[in-house]
């Protein structure tokens, strides 16, 4: 029997290129391989307020994108979350076993709350026990997702773990799928932060959506660091991150990558 997969995205926005190089290229390289199964999580996307109508409208949007990125519906399943009750019945069941203080080292519950947690919704909060539920339902072998969501493919192990061990072998434990390049692709405008489909200055984030003319525009703004040598370098994160969308995007090595830009500026590069 094949192993299977599991992930999704949420349709509160655009997918770019951070989604794409971070998860469903990954999935459309896996789903051959494994019983794939990718989400639109919209019951995680009303954790922050939504328009009802635009949500229904993203959703579709997201699903457009999915088959437009190489998710194969003949044989990989695209389904919206809350079309599937048993996501929020498990999670209720797992909000009884996750813990307070697991969720509150959660880092994205710190990011997202912006530090005002008293004003966030508590589904904000219990999210990752959602995700847990979207996982464990399926019997997932695999998750593969971005780094920024490493944290709570953890939390879900301990989750699932300390079900089985007080009630009974109930669910397979899931391994992340994390690959190293691409898994944090980071803002074109702040190499600090990871590139975002909310962030508010549209020139950080290249939406796959985005014409050759914007990306364009994008990459030529894109701010750099110190140093004029077209290299990786982990020390250099504006410049690492475009060499590494680079690579990923023409599937080239390392070595071919920098070979092509050798003797050359950041002019050229861009
Ligand atoms: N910058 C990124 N680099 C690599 N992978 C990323 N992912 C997100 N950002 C990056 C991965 O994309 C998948 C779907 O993400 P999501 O829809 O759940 O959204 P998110 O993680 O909350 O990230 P966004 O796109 O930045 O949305 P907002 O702005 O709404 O928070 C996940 O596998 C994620 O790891």
């Amino acid at each position: 029997m094949k192993k299977r997969i599991f992930s999704g995205a949420q349709p509160t926005g655009e997918l770019h290129i951070g989604n794409y190089l971070g998860a469903t290229k990954n999935w459309v390289e896996l789903q051959n391989e494994y019983d794939s199964l990718f989400g639109i999580v919209d019951l995680h996307a009303i954790t922050v307020p939504q328009d009802p109508a635009v949500l229904r409208k993203k959703s579709l949007d997201l699903a457009r994108i999915y088959l437009a990125a190489g998710v194969d519906p003949d044989i990989s399943t695209i389904f919206i979350q809350s079309d599937v009750p048993a996501h929020a019945e498990l999670a209720w069941v797992l909000n009884c076993i996750a813990r307070m203080g697991e969720l509150e080292r959660m880092t994205q519950f710190k990011d997202k709350s912006g530090g005002k947690s008293e004003r966030a919704s508590v589904g904000l909060f219990t999210y990752p026990v959602l995700m847990a539920a979207d996982i464990l339902l399926y019997q997932t072998d695999l998750v593969p997702v971005g780094q920024d969501q490493k944290q709570h493919l953890e939390l879900c192990r301990d989750i699932a773990g300390r079900f089985n061990r007080d009630y009974g072998e109930a669910f397979v434990i899931p391994d992340p799928y994390i690959q190293k390049a691409g898994a944090k692709i980071l803002s074109l405008k702040d190499p600090e932060k990871k590139m975002s489909k909310s962030d508010e200055n549209l020139n950080a984030t290249v939406f796959l959506l985005d014409d050759a003319d914007t990306i364009m525009r994008k990459v030529k703004k894109a701010v750099t660091d110190s140093g004029t040598t077209i290299e990786f370098d982990e020390s250099r994160p504006a410049i690492n991150n475009l060499l590494t969308i680079y690579k990923l995007l023409t599937g080239k090595t390392e070595e071919e990558c920098v070979s092509d830009f050798e003797g050359k500026g950041y002019g050229q590069f861009k």
